[in-house]
């Protein structure tokens, strides 16, 4: 495909909202995503750290850098030579850099000899888990899917809570059951079903079925919506009041359910993929750009600002195997929202898509946004 071969009249005359793009526009449009993400990865790699192999986020910038990892393995994947020269480097690089800080900072945990992703949180073990994989599928090293394995096991330690008798624990001390944690336990299982040999698929398909199964008859899923809630109470074993639904964890699940539909071929994933992305369509946007629900737009903390590029993702690979103008509409109002009304002069990123921009840019906000206009670069060059 043409690189940068866009001009700027040529983009405005092509309407990124339309539902159908002519052959041209797919090209113009594409381009300038590429474009729009390739500037944004030269500025994500000034987070970057060598020696820690860490991008500076929001404290411990743990969990954040394995989203910013996935960021970059997933622009290279979708074709940019800028991005994969990056990856060549910053994949291996944090490898062995990000694990050993880890083992150095978490010193009694368990199994950390064997692997130093290993931490006292299943969700970021399922973070660590999914940029392995896609790390993987790169470069097939067999390292990083081993990796990837030894994290689903250690999550499937976390298996059988005290609320229901299933789902894993949001941590090791079981102080939490977090949809986030379910979720990222199905897409781990169903992502390795399909990447392990036909010996082991079994028992990766067996536990996604089984953790799918418990979350839709758990109260974190609504399945007449295909809405998720946050979590689960551990000591009433209900919603807690102030219970706060994500985007991120709908997006976890269209990564878990459309990967379990490629390994088993059983449609009824496929269809609760599309139902839970499209219900994030109609209850997570504001002007046609995907907004985080409940979040104060001045003061998103720490976490939330990370979460709607994990849905992008999530999107974007429902999309790549089953596409829907809807998504690729989705993708691209977002994109040019965050270039046009969220962003400084710096390029830095923000985290409140609709704008305007404001401070407190660092790689975890940042990255998050470049996961939309990767999302819009792939779903138009696809189109
Ligand atoms: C990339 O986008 C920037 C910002 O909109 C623009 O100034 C630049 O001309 C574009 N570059 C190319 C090669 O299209
Ligand atoms: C596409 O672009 C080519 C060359 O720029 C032009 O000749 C052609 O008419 C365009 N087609 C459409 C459908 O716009
Ligand atoms: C990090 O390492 C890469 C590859 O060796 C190098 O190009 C880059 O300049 C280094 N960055 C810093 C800040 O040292
Ligand atoms: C989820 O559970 C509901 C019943 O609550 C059932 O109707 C539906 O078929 C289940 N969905 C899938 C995909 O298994
Ligand atoms: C479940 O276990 C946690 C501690 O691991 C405890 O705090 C909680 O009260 C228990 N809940 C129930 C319903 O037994
Ligand atoms: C989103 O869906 C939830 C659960 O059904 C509902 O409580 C909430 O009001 C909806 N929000 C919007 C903005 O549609
Ligand atoms: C962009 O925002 C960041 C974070 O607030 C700030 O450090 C930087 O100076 C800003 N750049 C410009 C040119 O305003």
């Amino acid at each position: 495909m043409k690189s940068h071969g866009y001009t700027f009249l040529g983009a405005l005359l092509c309407m990124s909202g339309a539902s159908a793009l002519s052959k041209n526009c797919s090209d113009i449009l594409a381009s300038k995503y590429q474009n729009y993400s390739e500037i944004a990865l030269d500025r994500l790699q000034e987070w970057y750290r060598n020696d820690t192999g860490l991008w500076t986020s929001y404290d411990p910038s743990w969990w954040q850098s394995a989203n910013a990892l996935t960021t970059v393995i997933d622009m290279a994947a979708a074709g940019s030579s800028k991005a994969k020269t990056i990856a060549d480097w910053v994949v291996p690089n944090t490898f062995t850099t990000a694990a050993a800080v880890n083992i150095e900072n978490n010193h009694a945990l368990r199994r950390q000899e064997e692997n130093g992703y290993v931490n006292n949180y299943y969700d970021d073990e399922g973070w660590w888990a999914v940029a392995w994989m896609e790390a993987y599928d790169l470069y097939k090293t067999q390292d990083y899917l081993d990796t990837a394995e030894l994290l689903f096991e250690d999550m499937a330690g976390g298996w059988g809570t005290n609320c229901s008798n299933g789902g894993i624990w949001w941590d090791k001390a079981k102080t939490g059951i977090s949809s986030i944690s379910d979720t990222l336990f199905i897409q781990t299982a169903a992502w390795l079903a399909n990447r392990v040999g036909d010996d082991k698929k079994q028992h990766y398909v067996d536990w996604a079925v089984k953790a799918w199964t418990w979350f839709n008859s758990s109260i974190e899923y609504e399945p007449e919506n295909h809405f998720i809630r946050g979590g689960i109470d551990v000591v009433t074993c209900q919603l807690p009041k102030d219970d706060n639904a994500f985007t991120y964890s709908h997006g976890v699940l269209v990564s878990g359910l459309t990967a379990l539909w490629q390994a088993t071929g059983e449609t009824v994933y496929l269809d609760e993929a599309h139902g839970v992305a499209s219900r994030v369509l109609t209850n997570m946007t504001k002007d046609g750009v995907l907004e985080e629900p409940r979040i104060d737009q001045a003061h998103p903390g720490q976490a939330a600002p990370q979460f709607k590029g994990v849905f992008m993702r999530g999107m974007a690979y429902l999309n790549s195997v089953s596409p829907r103008d809807a998504y690729a509409t989705l993708a691209r109002k977002s994109a040019d929202s965050i270039w046009n009304n969220d962003r400084n002069n710096t390029a830095d990123l923000g985290p409140y898509w609709q704008g305007p921009f404001y401070g407190d840019a660092n790689a975890s906000p940042h990255s998050s946004a470049m996961d939309a206009l990767v999302a819009a670069w792939r779903a138009t060059k696809s189109a």
